[in-house]
């Protein structure tokens, strides 16, 4: 870890410079845009079995309908990429073709689409459409179809499905306190605010796409592997996204119809997917089976711990959630058994969603590694002081930075955490027995390929651009701030503009890595026109040789060093050239590599249950977070309690409902999908290490967007079990699965 460096802009709780843009309507989400043609409106019409074939579909009717311009089906669809295919370009730019053929691959699949003028007439025209099917024999249910499971090719946020070290056997059979136990996780969906969209125009050969996408990149490839064209013939624009969490890193099948369609039509299409169809043409988190089992010395020492996992991977779509992950770097332990298991099941795209890997990880490892410190007797947080590791338990590896002890005792402090072992049900309010816990955080931080461009024009304005996107996060801001502190220019004096791939090329929103690797693209972009200035201005003026570029600003359009100040126009002028320059590109490197990298967190909760009812409520939060430098105060405190209330949902409320006798999703809007709401979340207290951390990248930060959900589930839970002295091990906690187990009072 290193020292801070000393900064006027990095770090400050800049208001959003979105901001005014969102709260006036200003900002065009996807299906905002309006183009000079006025766009055609599709609405998707779902297959009503989850594995089959589409053997008779009737159009005659909707076809007729008011307003309908075109019915299309696997008997008109054009010709597309077999799905799937070229397999190189990643899930994400991978075909994504949609009505290829009478195959239905999961329920909820499009079998045909209609476009008409408004939306009333397309949803009418769908509800006209027969469909006959013939059934198959279909997977839906993983855990029925365990003798099927393998081990995932890749895995998302581990390398291998399987870790071994040391004889976890031996060891295990060897320790003198023992845990076993088995836990459940749901499904889940990402639910964010802004649905799937897209509006899809054509000019010739030439696509256009709207597209609420994270990643622009791959969105292109998506279309152009799909549609077979020219990738230089595809611009995906999305300068602002309604919350992604995963669910918008690739493309889905709105998009691919409304591109379709459009050229058919030769006019613009678009469509929004209503709140049901997300819910199957979205993606979702797969429920999940965990087994853990630990072994831990009689004095509290971890010596083995075996996580195995089984979960459904939807045919043809390959992720596979590495939930044993935050098991591999949270403590030490000499044995260590890691199996990752999924069954290739008919249902809806499984895929990423807010911290794959960690979110339902710790909920169970983090539960797990409570119960037994309890059974050793020792206070929860001596137990994981206790076991930290030096280098990273599975790997070996040496730590970039470690600093999780630091964060749970910072923890402790903020929420007043009394030490001693847990004595469920001791403490009550009238019928409300109150409990206590805490749980770590953890989350890899990551860093991916980005580059950015700057323009200092001579009036001493700067243009940023690359094609990132903002969820909601707070990209825009941070840009700015970074190209001001690297410029000494004001805020106000910088445009920064994302969204579109005819800017250049960055990894987009996603794995928490945006921040970093974009943020450090756009700095040395603006480094570039920094040292040229100070160059060219050398070679005007002999005053400024040897000037240290990190005092450099830029004021009124001038170029200011302590006591000196020059035209920005007389260099430009000097030089021939309207703007000055300058291109940042960053990868992961070595550090990257060789070292394991981690955001860290110390979370604790305070939950009351109702003695009668088993009701529970959340009545305070509190975490210590570290995620190095803090790129703006304000933005990342939102970050990490966004965060920690997609925590306490995933411990208490969120969890999509299959029909397994059709692959169906049955809880399919925010009526019955439930997530937290506002009377759900208590005080939530936030302290920020702000440390820095070079081998991350050179702006010190780290990843910060997924750490606040890693650890707040469990910290919840173990407060469920203080409180009442029973642990469910499945989530989220029903308050009828407390009824039967809740201590007489
Ligand atoms: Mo994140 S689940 O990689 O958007």
């Amino acid at each position: 870890m290193n020292d801070q460096p000393t900064t006027k802009w990095i770090g400050q709780p800049l208001d959003r410079v979105d901001g005014p843009a969102k709260v006036t309507g200003a900002a065009t989400y996807s299906a905002d845009y309006r183009g000079d043609q006025q766009a055609a409106i599709g609405f998707i019409v779902e297959a009503t079995i989850g594995s089959g074939k589409v053997s008779q579909i009737e159009t005659a009717d909707a076809e007729a309908a008011d307003g309908v311009h075109l019915v299309m089906t696997h008997q008109n669809a054009p010709e597309q990429a077999p799905f799937g295919d070229n397999a190189d370009a990643g899930r994400f730019g991978m075909s994504h073709a949609v009505l290829q053929n009478d195959e239905v691959r999961y329920y909820g699949a499009p079998v045909a689409f209609i476009v008409a003028d408004t939306l009333e007439q397309a949803r009418h025209a769908a509800g006209l459409i027969k469909v006959t099917y013939q059934a198959d024999g279909s997977v839906f249910d993983a855990f029925e179809h365990e003798d099927d499971a393998f081990a995932p090719d890749s895995l998302d946020g581990a390398e291998e499905a399987d870790v071994d070290k040391g004889d976890f056997d031996a060891v295990f059979a060897e320790s003198a306190e023992t845990l076993d136990a088995t836990f459940h996780t749901a499904a889940q969906h990402a639910a964010a605010m802004e649905p799937h969209a897209t509006v899809a125009e054509w000019d010739g050969d030439k696509l256009t796409v709207h597209i609420a996408v994270q990643i622009l990149s791959s969105a292109r490839k998506a279309f152009a592997n799909t549609l077979k064209i020219d990738p230089a013939n595809v611009r995906i624009v999305t300068p602002f996204v309604g919350g992604g969490f995963g669910s918008k890193l690739g493309v889905h099948s709105e998009g691919v119809l409304a591109a379709l369609a459009a050229r058919k039509l030769q006019r613009p299409v678009r469509i929004a997917q209503t709140r049901r169809h997300v819910f199957s043409n979205g993606p979702h988190r797969t429920n999940h089976r965990q087994r853990i089992r630990l072994g831990a010395s009689a004095d509290g020492k971890l010596l083995s711990v075996a996580h195995e996992t089984l979960g459904a991977m939807s045919r043809d779509y390959p992720f596979a959630e590495a939930a044993a992950s935050p098991t591999m770097a949270s403590y030490a332990a000499e044995a260590m058994k890691i199996r990752h298991r999924v069954v290739a099941a008919n249902i809806p795209h499984v895929d990423s969603m807010r911290a794959p890997g960690e979110a339902i990880g710790t909920l169970t490892y983090e539960s797990a590694i409570d119960e037994l410190a309890v059974q050793c007797g020792i206070d929860p947080l001596e137990f994981r002081l206790k076991n930290e590791p030096e280098q990273e338990p599975a790997s070996g590896k040496e730590f970039s930075t470690r600093t999780l002890a630091r964060c749970l005792r910072e923890g402790a402090e903020l929420f007043g955490w009394e030490k001693g072992p847990v004595k469920p049900g001791a403490s009550r309010e009238g019928r409300l027995l109150i409990g206590r816990g805490l749980a770590t955080a953890i989350r890899p931080n990551m860093m991916q390929p980005a580059e950015a461009a700057a323009e200092l024009d001579r009036d001493g304005r700067l243009s940023v651009e690359l094609d990132m996107t903002d969820i909601g996060t707070g990209t825009y801001t941070i840009l700015t701030q970074i190209a001001a502190e690297t410029l000494g220019l004001d805020p106000n004096a910088i445009a920064v503009r994302l969204g579109d791939t005819d800017y250049p090329k960055t990894c987009g929103s996603g794995g928490s890595f945006g921040a970093g690797s974009t943020g450090t693209a756009v700095s040395k972009a603006c480094a570039l026109i920094r040292d040229t200035i100070i160059e060219r201005a050398a070679r005007l003026d002999s005053d400024w040789a040897g000037v240290n570029s990190g005092d450099l600003r830029i004021e009124n359009g001038n170029a200011v060093v302590a006591g000196r100040s020059l035209a920005l126009g007389s260099i430009l002028d000097a030089i021939g050239g309207d703007s000055f320059k300058g291109k940042g590109q960053v990868e992961p490197g070595k550090a990257h590599e060789d070292l394991a990298q981690y955001s860290y967190g110390g979370v604790f909760a305070e939950v009351s249950v109702n003695a009668d009812t088993g009701e529970i409520r959340v009545r305070r939060l509190a975490g210590a977070f570290d995620a190095g430098r803090i790129l703006n105060e304000k933005t990342a405190r939102s970050q990490l309690m966004g965060g920690m209330i997609f925590g306490l949902g995933a411990a208490l409320m969120e969890e999509s409902l299959m029909d397994m006798r059709f692959g169906s999703f049955m809880n399919r809007d925010l009526a019955e999908y439930h997530i937290a709401v506002n009377r759900d979340v208590p005080r939530l207290e936030v302290k920020m290490l702000d440390t820095f951390d070079q081998n991350s990248n050179p702006l010190g930060s780290k990843g910060i967007g997924e750490l606040g959900i890693c650890g707040t589930g469990p910290a919840i839970a173990n407060a469920v079990y203080a409180a009442t002295g029973y642990r469910t091990r499945k989530f989220p906690i029903h308050l009828e699965d407390l009824l039967d187990h809740l201590p007489a009072l």
